[in-house]
């Protein structure tokens, strides 16, 4: 029979991305919908082992399902790796009656989680990072608005490039995944996109690509280069030299992690976040949400961790059709 859920944790871990204030909002909300009562746990797993713990109530979420970053904080917590420290959080979520806990984060978070549901604390992941480099999942909270961010900059520097006649690289970020900079590169109708997952690219051939865009009247050549490639600056000294054409390199960096989430973010993870309540209230465990082919839908944490992602090759070959 399933163990009855009274209390739930959440906590936000990893990178941060926008949307994870209106998931927390909807774990805190829909948890206390059903009569359980909620702690709020700062600063991810380094928190939870600092005991950073408080009640939550609905007002303790008023007035953030607008707002980036995550009103939780987050860390990165490397001890947490360890037996000896998910054995000493586990002990603390029981001190604390915390019989199921919301994990926000990505792949790395979610092993946490599964660590934790091995140790008898139930776990629901809730995909939450703005690379969209979750296997399970077509949809990551959090990458919806940094794509609009990145892809509103890059539509400012391509005005500038055009009327200077440049070339223009804009290194996005995704140090692992190159899909911020695939939707860029189509949403801004980007000449190129360097992509961590096609990192054997020919810079001679780009360079060949640049000379000839400009003998067919081009006005500018916009190149997205995503973080995981990396090396934009001296990127740009070697294009100038080779073309003739004059080459900025303008890194977005952290803008991409914070803003307003989107409309898509905030339902996405509003929808998550209740059914994350949902899953506990069931007497599920090591599970993660994800959105596929539709709908919401969960999969075991293990399973899900084992799920393998690529780059749309579609996307991509299209990608390069659409802007000669
Ligand atoms: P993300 O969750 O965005 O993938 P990280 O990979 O940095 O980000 O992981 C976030 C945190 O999750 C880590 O700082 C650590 O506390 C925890 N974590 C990562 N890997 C493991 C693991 N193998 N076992 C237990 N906890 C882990
Ligand atoms: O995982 C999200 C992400 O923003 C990646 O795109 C990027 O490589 C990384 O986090 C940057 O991490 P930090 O905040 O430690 O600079």
């Amino acid at each position: 029979m399933a163990k009855e859920v009274k209390t739930i944790g959440v906590l936000t871990s990893g990178g941060d991305a926008p949307g994870m204030n209106a998931a927390v909002r909807a774990v805190v909300r829909q948890a206390l919908s059903k009569g359980l009562k909620v702690k709020g746990i700062k600063r991810g797993y380094a928190g939870l082992l600092q005991e950073e713990i408080f009640d939550m109530e609905a007002k303790d979420v008023s007035d953030i399902i607008n707002r980036g970053g995550t009103i939780l904080q987050t860390a990165r917590c490397l001890e947490f790796k360890e037996l000896e420290y998910q054995k000493k959080a586990a002990e603390i979520c029981k001190k604390h009656g915390i019989d199921g806990i919301v994990v926000i984060g990505g792949d790395g978070s979610f092993q946490g989680a599964q660590k934790l549901a091995a140790l008898g604390i139930n776990t629901i992941g809730l995909p939450g990072t703005i690379d969209l480099d979750i296997a399970c999942t077509e949809y990551t909270i959090g990458f919806d608005t940094a794509v609009n961010t990145a892809m509103e900059a890059i539509d400012k520097i391509r005005d500038t490039s055009t009327s200077h006649e440049r070339c223009s690289i804009i290194e996005v970020m995704g140090r692992g995944a190159g899909y911020i900079a695939l939707w860029c590169g189509i949403a801004n109708g980007a000449e190129e996109v360097l992509l961590p997952e096609k990192y054997d690219f020919d810079e001679q051939k780009l360079v060949n690509n640049i000379i000839e865009s400009r003998k067919r009247g081009k006005q500018h050549y916009i190149i997205i280069n995503a973080e995981g490639i990396g090396h934009s600056a001296s990127m740009a000294k070697r294009i100038e030299a080779a073309t003739g054409m004059e080459t900025r390199a303008t890194i977005l960096g952290h803008m991409q992690r914070g803003g307003n989430p989107t409309a898509k973010d905030r339902v996405y993870a509003s929808t998550m976040g209740a059914l994350a309540v949902d899953l506990l209230c069931e007497g599920k465990s090591n599970r993660v949400v994800g959105y596929r082919h539709g709908e919401f839908v969960d999969f075991d944490i293990d399973e899900a961790l084992a799920m393998q992602k690529s780059i749309p090759e579609y996307e991509y070959e299209i990608c390069h059709n659409l802007s000669i």
